[in-house]
């Protein structure tokens, strides 16, 4: 007898930030840590790539937000070629979503609730780091956070100036799907001119 096939095509159609919703939700429950964790790529002007791990920490039709500190390494890039792209790999649903668009800076209120809204400890731990910049070893970042501590024994550490949050604008969302026998399902949504979303299979 032969096996029921299977769906040919299982990637919705409609819109991406709903398909990205229904995944993230998976990726909560089955992924063992961090499901918000997300590679951002950068580069240069003159296009040298770099890219790391970031966590995505506000999201919707308006962008996807991460924070970090404005003078690190993809600090330095960002100022200069405000295009990047995002990827997720939730390897517990063998799936990946590509984003890719121009940032913006989130509001000075924005970063402010969020960082306040962070344990006291992370937020010693950013204030006190120069962030992609050679430490001479690690007690002397140890020494600075305790030294920002004896500043702001009641734990309230302010925002400092470089650290806050970015919005990336997608303009392309990908999602791939794994498929038995590698078979895999690509569906690619491009924004439109008046803001709409079309969207095109691809070949794995
Ligand atoms: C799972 C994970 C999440 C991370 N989240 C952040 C983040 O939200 N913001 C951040 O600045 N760095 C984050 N980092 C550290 C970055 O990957 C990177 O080491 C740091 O930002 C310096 O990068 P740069 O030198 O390219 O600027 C994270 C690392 C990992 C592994």
């Amino acid at each position: 007898m032969s096996e029921p096939a299977a769906p040919a095509d299982t990637i919705p159609h409609g819109d991406p930030f709903a398909i990205f919703e229904d995944w993230f939700a998976e990726a909560r429950v089955t992924e063992p840590n961090d499901p918000n964790a997300m590679a951002l790529a950068t580069a240069t002007p003159d296009g040298r790539p770099s890219v790391r791990m970031v966590l995505l920490k506000g999201h919707g039709p308006d962008g996807f937000v991460f924070y970090t500190n404005f003078e690190s390494r993809k600090g330095h890039e960002l100022a200069a070629n405000g295009h990047v792209a995002l990827l997720f790999h939730w390897k517990s649903l063998r799936r990946q979503i590509r984003i890719e668009g121009p940032i913006s800076e989130v509001t000075p209120a924005e970063a402010d609730a969020y960082f306040a809204s962070r344990h006291p400890e992370s937020r010693l731990g950013s204030a006190a780091s120069d962030q992609s910049r050679p430490l001479e070893n690690r007690q002397v970042y140890l020494d600075r956070v305790a030294a920002v501590r004896a500043l702001y024994p009641d734990g309230n550490v302010p925002r400092p100036a470089h650290w806050s949050g970015y919005c990336v604008r997608p303009e392309a969302i990908e999602f791939w799907h794994d498929r038995e026998f590698r078979l895999h399902e690509r569906r690619r949504f491009v924004q439109s001119a008046d803001g709409g979303w079309t969207s095109t299979m691809l070949y794995p």
